[in-house]
């Protein structure tokens, strides 16, 4: 910072014009000055401190979106293309409700969470156990990792949050396995509105715009499920019974309390006596198609 002209002139002109000035005085003059300087490097100190400060937090926050990319990973044996060329078999995934919501905590943003923001939630009347994001996080694991998208029959993967916006997640994508990797993700991807892997130009993860349905083959069958439905079935049998002409899409809530939205679906049912988690749910799903398409 440069100090103003008028205070060097002044400095200048006291020294010279006045010879009768006493000890004392001048000591005091110097003293008055040296604190004026001391507090002017003061000030310098604590901006430079400040700049240093948002610097390390950009640095950080640079560093935690790399971390998130690196943590994205195309897996290897999974099938890019469909694999089955005759017929239209395979499935398609749709994760309602999933609570990412994104949220600036302190000086830098968040998805949040129960677990890490409870109070910031409870400040803004917001009830923490609303705040689930390692449901989807499970939910999108479940499906990810199952033997079923191994053998390429998950055709697609779409997450609609809370909020209503809708992304694509493709299926040979490997998810961070911890949830702060996972968050990091999901903030990048809301943030800036899709992801890349590292080097590579496809968009891994991409936010899409909605309705869900005009993604979804126009003949293929949606299933909602629901713990409250009143159709209950046996999973096997149930998808045992759909021809593979036809592509099946289940519908699963990714939200700790709620129904999902069942205007575009075409049957609603409920696949246990008890209710299940989502992750669990999806388990369920996946076993029932690998026994279907004989898939070990
Ligand atoms: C944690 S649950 C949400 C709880 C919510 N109260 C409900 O029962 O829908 C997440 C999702 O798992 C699915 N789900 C849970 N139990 C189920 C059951 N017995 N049958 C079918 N779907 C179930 C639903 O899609 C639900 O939205």
């Amino acid at each position: 910072m440069v100090r103003p002209y008028a205070v060097k002139g002044i400095k200048r002109k006291k020294k010279a014009e006045r010879y009768d000035i006493d000890e004392g005085e001048i000591e005091e003059q110097q003293e008055e000055m040296t604190t004026k300087r001391a507090r002017q490097e003061e000030e310098e100190e604590e901006e430079e401190e400040e700049e240093e400060e948002e610097e390390e937090e950009e640095e950080k926050e640079e560093e935690e979106e790399k971390k998130a990319e690196e943590a994205i990973v195309v897996l290897p044996g999974i099938p890019v293309a469909p694999s089955n060329k005759k017929t239209k078999a395979g499935v398609i995934f749709v994760l309602e409700k999933a609570c990412l919501e994104v949220a600036k905590v302190g000086k830098t943003y968040h998805i949040l969470n129960s677990d890490d923001h409870a109070n910031f939630l409870r400040k803004n009347n917001r009830n923490p156990a609303d705040y689930r994001p390692d449901i989807i996080h499970q939910a999108l694991l479940a499906v990810l990792d199952s033997p079923l998208n191994k053998a390429g029959m998950i055709k697609a993967v779409y997450v609609k949050t809370g909020k209503g916006v809708l992304f694509e997640v493709k299926p040979y994508v490997r998810m961070p396995r911890t949830s702060k990797r996972f968050y990091g993700l999901m903030l990048q991807l809301l943030q800036k509105l899709s992801v890349t892997a590292t080097g590579k130009r496809e968009k891994l993860l991409r936010v899409i715009k909605n309705p869900v349905t005009q993604y979804l083959p126009p003949d293929s069958r949606k299933i909602g499920l629901s713990f409250s439905s009143n159709k209950l079935v046996q999973l096997r049998d149930y998808v045992a019974a759909a021809g593979d002409d036809q592509q099946l899409v289940f519908v699963v809530g990714a939200m700790a309390h709620g129904k999902i939205d069942q205007e575009y679906t075409d049957d609603f049912i409920s696949v246990s006596n008890y209710p299940l988690s989502a992750a669990c749910c999806i388990g369920r799903i996946c076993n029932a198609l690998e026994y279907k398409w004989k898939i070990l």
